[in-house]
């Protein structure tokens, strides 16, 4: 099970949790129901900004990408984001099936060579991707436009089409040069990969509409290397010419495995990844915006190189709060140490579990709802539960449990049903609606408590109130169950 890999050049934010504590929840359901699965991530350590970024702080790329590797570290694990791996990018494991795989496409002559015209800049000394050049926009005349898109007006362009277009690191004005670039070329798969996106459970049904809608559109050549100065692997047999960062991005989940099987298990990285005849599954959870790169590029990759493929490509979409994308402006911005440092990371787990599915549609995070939610979810329905129940048998009753109550045998089946159910959603990633199922359970007992009155009855029947008690905790344990992927240290507690 993987989660795509965070850029070890900015903090994670609540957005990115929003994936992160899906997947995590997923791999705890599965690890619960005794299914054997490792769940590993990387820092994704490669590429311009990251080794730009270091050189404007005066550090290596290196020592920028630790600090980051450490920092997201701390916070996945106080949002109980469970890694069995978190690895990087940037480490030779990565390096060297990234060799291997791109060895492979070439032999098989999946790799293009072309001329391709950029910026340069001459200060600089390197050439300047889209978002380091900066210009005029060539359809509304908006002034300090990047390089691929106009952020007045929209308009897409390439950033040859910009008008008095600067480097955006020194301000030079950059000259065009012609410099060799490889290819991977992606038609050649495109039979296999109509076939790959259409087998049941690889996609979900929305995703593979407009994955084919690409294949159909006809796929273009990707341009998969990039010139020195850059901060990733040389290619080999090349002159200073680097892997583009998103082809040993995803690459990075077999290095993870393969460092995750270094000193965690008996099995290597080929069990998972390289035996065809096993009956392991590999699962993706990924945002929409990354969508081409894991259902096209990476499956071709794979398939070339004879590696196995991604039993399924999970697809959420993107957190928005107040129904609007995060903002710094609006103060909506929230960095995940933030949010930990002041509201308990418990609130947004279960509060993202109640909206989690498996659709593609945006997650809302509402503050109202949120708090409503809380309070009455998670504190009043269910804690209190928990609290009254237990707390007056351990104060009134020797903490002793007795039976279950005669006649009570329906509520059970209900009970025993919803978990059921509950079950099964999880299975189907329908998250939220595990929740319903559970908080329905935390409901009937809280009504049992109410109705039995086990603070009266004490008096007169206390063999009566114990028994209804009984019932109520036995609701518990199936709510502890049922919570446990979604709050595992509270569930302990
Ligand atoms: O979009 C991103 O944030 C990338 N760092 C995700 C990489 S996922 C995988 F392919 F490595
Ligand atoms: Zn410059």
């Amino acid at each position: 099970m993987t989660s795509a890999l965070p850029y070890a050049n900015g903090d994670i934010h609540i957005g990115h949790l929003v994936e992160y504590v899906f997947t995590d929840i997923y791999v705890r359901f599965l690890k619960i129901t005794g299914r054997d699965v490792i769940y590993v991530c990387a820092s994704d350590a490669h590429g311009v900004p990251i080794e730009i970024n270091a050189s404007r702080k005066g550090l290596t790329p290196q020592q920028l990408v630790s600090e980051f590797h450490k920092r997201h570290y701390d916070d996945f694990s106080r949002f109980e984001v469970g890694f069995d791996e978190f690895y990087t990018t940037d480490s030779p494991e990565n390096q060297k099936h990234c060799e291997i795989i791109y060895g492979r496409a070439k032999e098989q002559g999946h790799i293009a060579q072309r001329d391709i015209e950029q910026f340069f800049c001459d200060s600089c000394k390197r050439f300047l991707p889209d978002r380091y050049i900066k210009g005029i926009c060539p359809k509304c005349g908006a002034p300090d436009q990047y390089g691929d898109v106009c952020e007045s007006c929209g308009a897409i362009y390439r950033p040859t089409e910009l008008s008095e277009a600067r480097c955006s690191l020194c301000g030079a004005s950059p000259a065009l040069r012609t410099s060799k670039h490889l290819f991977f070329r992606l038609e050649d798969f495109s039979e296999f990969l109509k076939d790959w996106t259409s087998a049941p459970g690889r996609l979900q049904d929305e995703v593979r509409v407009f994955v084919n809608t690409w294949i159909d559109q006809g796929l273009k050549d990707w341009d998969i290397s990039r010139d020195g100065p850059y901060f990733g692997f040389k290619i080999p047999g090349e002159q200073d010419k680097y892997f583009y960062v998103w082809l040993d991005a995803p690459v990075g989940y077999i290095a993870a495995t393969e460092h995750y099987c270094m000193d965690k298990t008996d099995r290597s990285v080929g069990d998972y990844w390289l035996n065809h005849d096993s009956d392991v599954e590999i699962h993706h959870f990924i945002g929409k915006d990354i969508a081409y790169f894991h259902t096209l590029f990476w499956p071709a990759m794979l398939k070339s190189a004879g590696y196995r493929l991604p039993s399924a490509v999970h697809v959420h979409g993107f957190l928005t709060i107040e129904s609007r994308k995060m903002s710094k402006s609006r103060g909506t911005f929230i960095t995940a140490r933030q949010f930990a440092d002041n509201i308990h990371p418990w609130y947004l787990r279960y509060y993202y579990a109640t909206k989690l599915n498996d659709s593609i549609d945006d997650v809302d995070l509402n503050i109202e709802e949120f708090v409503n939610r809380t309070n009455a979810e998670l504190v009043n329905n269910i804690t209190n539960l928990i609290s009254r129940s237990i707390g007056f048998l351990n104060k009134r009753l020797d903490s002793r449990l007795g039976s279950l109550p005669e006649g009570s045998g329906e509520f059970q089946a209900s009970a025993l049903a919803l978990m059921d159910e509950a079950f099964n959603d999880y299975s189907n990633l329908k998250i939220s609606a595990a929740t319903r199922k559970i908080l329905a359970i935390s409901d009937m007992a809280n009504n049992h408590v109410q109705q039995a009155e086990p603070w009266s009855s004490v008096k007169t029947d206390p063999e009566k109130a114990r028994n209804d008690l009984t019932l109520a905790i036995n609701c518990i344990k199936l709510i502890i169950i049922g919570l446990k992927p979604i709050l595992p240290s509270y569930c302990a507690k």
